[in-house]
């Protein structure tokens, strides 16, 4: 199996020799808009790279359509975007370097779900029987996996969430992979390093109790507290989309806890913390996959300095393939990547190697080559696919400072 970084030089070479001839076809330098990769289209590289017709062996040969299923539009939008650019760079540096073979291109059918649960579905069911993907990157939100994965299972094409961490993903069926850490993989990890550094006598809870990734969250830090022996003074909820949290905090005032654990998505997580804050909560916050997007700072300003979350990825991590991912992103968007991009990234080269040891467009082959992916070096590590399709690495744990992720260190 062909190495990253047996190819980065390589793969190098032809970005620079590209760039230098301003005919590189990959995305504007300039941010791309999230519209741009958001209109049923392939993206721009691909189709303008690919060699002309009459040159092409055969159509299966030489186009492969893969679906992109994600959140580009709404709120979710703030994970769906990144996502989108790391499949978006991964596909440029596949296709420059043929890496599927010479002629041959992947095209990515980019779809909007919305974050939504049935436009997942009206999605999944267009990429599989209109477009005939061979396999689908996707959906961003767990609650849109449980709802749309079940067809792609049905239909025997391979799924490949990036984002999507709550409990029993994978187990929805052999054809469901994730390269994105559980929450029950990164919690425990989390409070347990927390708890070493700091002591955790006392924490409040809060959580959204109508999406399955928040609730698998509680759960998962709900069981952890309880094997920590840590005290939870209250358990509070919330609803998608409830921008006023002030009632639940005046409660946790008044109990005064050491910390306040949110199993949020990044939104509602950054409106509890400037809440929290302006009612004078001095309290810090603990969250998992929901806070590791760079917005929550974005968002909530001072009020994020100081959160902890688990996480799958640092930017900061020297491994050659980290590093040079992040400057190719830097490079091609004129912004950091963050957890989103690397994991989106990382499952559009997997599914390009196994599409390539497969040597074949047939989605069940191309299923059995993902389950062999082993130590593929990517920038979330080597990277391999645990017996039930879950990634197997190590996660770390980050606190904003000064607006921006650092390891947590104390
Ligand atoms: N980690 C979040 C989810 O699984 C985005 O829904």
């Amino acid at each position: 199996m062909k190495k990253f970084n047996q190819f980065f030089p390589l793969l190098f070479l032809v970005m620079f020799i590209l760039a230098a001839c301003q005919s590189v076809a990959q995305a504007p330098a300039a941010e791309p808009s999230v519209e741009s990769a958001g209109e049923s289209e392939a993206v721009d590289s691909p189709t303008e790279m690919a060699p002309p017709a009459d040159e092409a062996p055969s159509v299966e040969a030489e186009v492969i359509k893969v679906g992109a299923a994600h959140a580009l539009s709404g709120p979710i939008a703030l994970y769906g975007e990144p996502i989108s650019q790391g499949i978006q760079l991964a596909v440029a540096q596949m296709n420059a370097q043929n890496y599927l073979g010479e002629g041959k291109q992947i095209e990515v059918v980019y779809e909007d779900t919305a974050g939504d649960k049935e436009q997942a579905i009206s999605v999944f069911e267009k990429l599989i029987n209109q477009d005939g993907v061979v396999a689908i990157l996707g959906p961003t939100l767990s609650n849109s996996a449980f709802a749309a994965d079940p067809i792609a299972q049905e239909a025997g094409v391979p799924v490949i969430g990036s984002s999507n961490t709550a409990s029993g993903i994978t187990e929805m069926g052999d054809f469901v992979f994730r390269t994105s850490l559980p929450e029950s993989a990164v919690i425990p990890n989390t409070l347990q390093v927390v708890a070493d550094a700091r002591g955790m006598q006392d924490v409040a809870v809060m959580y959204g109790n109508d999406d399955q990734f928040t609730q698998s969250g509680y759960e998962v830090f709900a069981s952890s507290l309880e094997n920590l022996g840590t005290n939870v003074v209250t358990t509070e909820t919330f609803a998608k989309g409830d921008a006023d949290f002030n009632a639940q905090l005046t409660k946790i005032k008044s109990l005064a806890p050491q910390a306040i654990i949110a199993s949020a998505l990044a939104e509602e997580a950054a409106n509890i913390m400037s809440q929290a804050r302006q009612q004078g909560i001095e309290a810090y916050f603990i969250g998992g996959n929901g806070f590791n997007s760079p917005k929550l700072a974005e968002i909530a300003g001072d009020a994020a300095e100081g959160a902890i979350s688990g996480a799958a990825w640092f930017i900061g991590n020297p491994t050659p393939e980290n590093q040079t991912f992040v400057e190719a992103y830097r490079a091609e968007f004129g912004t950091d990547p963050d957890q989103f991009a690397a994991q989106a990234y990382t499952a559009a080269w997997v599914l390009g190697e196994a599409i390539k040891s497969a040597n074949s467009t047939d989605p069940a082959a191309i299923r059995d080559a993902l389950t062999a992916i082993q130590n593929l070096p990517t920038p979330l590590g080597e990277f391999s696919f645990d017996a039930n399709r879950d990634p197997l690495h190590t996660p770390v744990v980050l606190i904003v400072k000064d607006g921006q992720f650092a390891l947590f260190e104390e």
